[in-house]
């Protein structure tokens, strides 16, 4: 006898499949027109959907209906083009047929054994990332779920590398614009705040040089072991990126390992502005960068990239003996070997299949019409004269505050708190806040190739218009 074979019959498989695609063209049809914005109360979640596990199966057409109006109805738009806030995740549509794609083989890309079309995938992929960003043919590294792990990764590879895991007295050197990620990573690797030296960031929201140099003199006078230098290119407030050439240059000189979180930033290196900025990149011991953000991919795609791949191995691989299989094939690269996970989903084939599908150019024009839209934002900034730039267009990030003499700063701060309400109230354009130099500031991030000229300039004219009122 049967038991249940989780399984449908083959028609009512392509139904559901045939409307999970027309929804998804539907979404993207219609994103323009609709509200960026929705961010329900979790009282009115929890009696829309709490509910006990579902003893008997439903029709599957019905549960499809319900996923859509009961929960994809109550998310926000991130890959909308009035998205503006955080680091908007424009997505493509390949890339998420090559998601279901992965999932509907259910590829494993741990190991070569399980999944060797998709090892060699990925590494056809990371090389292309790797030449892009110009690292040379020793390095190395795999895809994972975004830029916290991609930076967990790169940071426990210096951890060994340079430390054997022992950690005491080591120190490690970044900006306090630096991602809290980078922070996390830290701690759980086991460093203690004593170990972590945040340094103000200089006029630019750089990593300055000189107290750096500082800090480094001081710490070895004082017994302690500068271990590695965490740079940004592209930090999440405002685009900056620490001087790569330099700080590279510092690291080998002082022996230490130079991380580098380009996760929302490297993907730049493919226009010539972008490329130039980043300058030194290329130099990085370690580097994060995230597919899931400017280059385009649905979530969850991270990048994390070694200078020397084999180090990565040192600090991963384990050979358990019900895994002496996976390892006995010359040649093979088990992906299990270069990270945390051991099961991990097929993330190469979105990145290789929209790659292939657009091409690089339109990868690298979409790249470059984000760095421009920021431009324009700044410019219509400063054309209403009402508005501070605080922070020029960097790597499509531009950061600015209402001039208000009448208000004090504290009046300030509050009025860009509930401008940020405001804007969600109206519903247009969905942006959001952060702070410099102690003020509060609002922030757009322009990475949405699908974003228009006219859109950029109504949010800014309605910007205005709410700040006013
Ligand atoms: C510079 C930077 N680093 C790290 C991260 C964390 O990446 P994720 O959210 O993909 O884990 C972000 C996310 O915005 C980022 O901008």
């Amino acid at each position: 006898m049967k038991g249940p074979q989780l399984s449908l019959p083959p028609q009512a498989m392509r139904a559901f499949g045939y409307r999970v695609v027309d929804l998804i063209v539907e979404h993207l049809e219609q994103l323009a027109n609709k509200q960026p914005s929705h961010c329900p109360l979790r009282r009115d979640l929890e009696a829309l959907l709490r509910e006990p596990p579902p003893e008997r199966g439903e029709d599957p057409q019905h549960v499809l209906e319900q996923a859509v109006e009961r929960v994809l109805a109550n998310i926000m738009h991130v890959d909308h083009p009035r998205f503006f806030a955080f680091v908007p995740g424009p997505s493509n549509f390949v890339g998420a047929m090559a998601d279901a794609l992965a999932a509907g083989f259910n590829v494993f890309a741990g190991s070569w054994f399980s999944g060797a079309g998709a090892a060699q995938l990925e590494l056809v992929v990371l090389d292309w990332i790797r030449q892009l960003l110009g690292l040379p043919e020793s390095a190395g590294g795999l895809l994972v779920s975004g830029g916290s792990l991609a930076n967990l990764t790169g940071l426990a590879t210096a951890r060994r590398a340079v430390l054997e895991d022992k950690l005491e007295s080591a120190v490690v050197y970044f900006s306090d614009q630096t991602h809290s990620a980078v922070l996390k990573a830290l701690r759980l690797l086991g460093f203690a705040p004593e170990q972590m030296r945040c340094l103000p960031c200089d006029a630019g929201f750089r990593l300055p040089l000189e107290q750096l140099c500082a800090a480094i003199r001081t710490d070895r006078a004082a017994g302690w072991r500068p271990f590695c230098i965490v740079a940004n290119a592209g930090t999440t407030n405002t685009g900056a990126v620490d001087p790569l050439e330099e700080l590279a240059a510092l690291a080998r000189r002082e022996g230490l390992w130079l991380h580098v979180d380009g996760a929302y930033g490297a993907p730049a290196v493919l226009t010539e502005q972008g490329r130039a900025l980043l300058a030194g990149i290329e130099r990085a011991d370690s580097l994060a960068l995230d597919p899931h953000k400017w280059l385009f991919q649905p979530f969850e795609a991270g990048c994390v990239l070694v200078r020397e791949a084999k180090l990565l191995k040192q600090t991963f691989r384990i050979l358990p003996e019900y895994l002496q299989d996976v390892h006995r094939m010359q040649g093979a690269v088990n992906f299990c070997d270069y990270g945390i996970q051991l099961t991990r989903g097929f993330r190469a084939l979105k990145l290789w299949m929209s790659l292939k599908v657009f091409g690089l150019a339109a990868f690298r024009e979409a790249v470059a019409r984000g760095l421009r839209l920021a431009e324009l934002a700044e410019q219509r900034l400063r054309a209403s004269g009402c508005w501070e730039v605080v922070s020029p267009a960097q790597l499509a990030i531009v950061c600015f505050r209402y001039r208000d003499s009448a208000r004090t700063e504290s009046e300030l701060d509050r009025l860009h708190l509930d401008l940020v309400e405001r804007v969600l109230e109206d519903g247009y354009a969905v942006l959001t806040s952060t702070r410099l130099r102690g003020q509060v500031v609002l922030r757009m991030c322009t990475i949405n190739p699908r974003t228009s000229e006219a859109e950029i300039e109504e949010t800014v004219a309605r910007l205005e218009r709410l700040a006013r009122r």
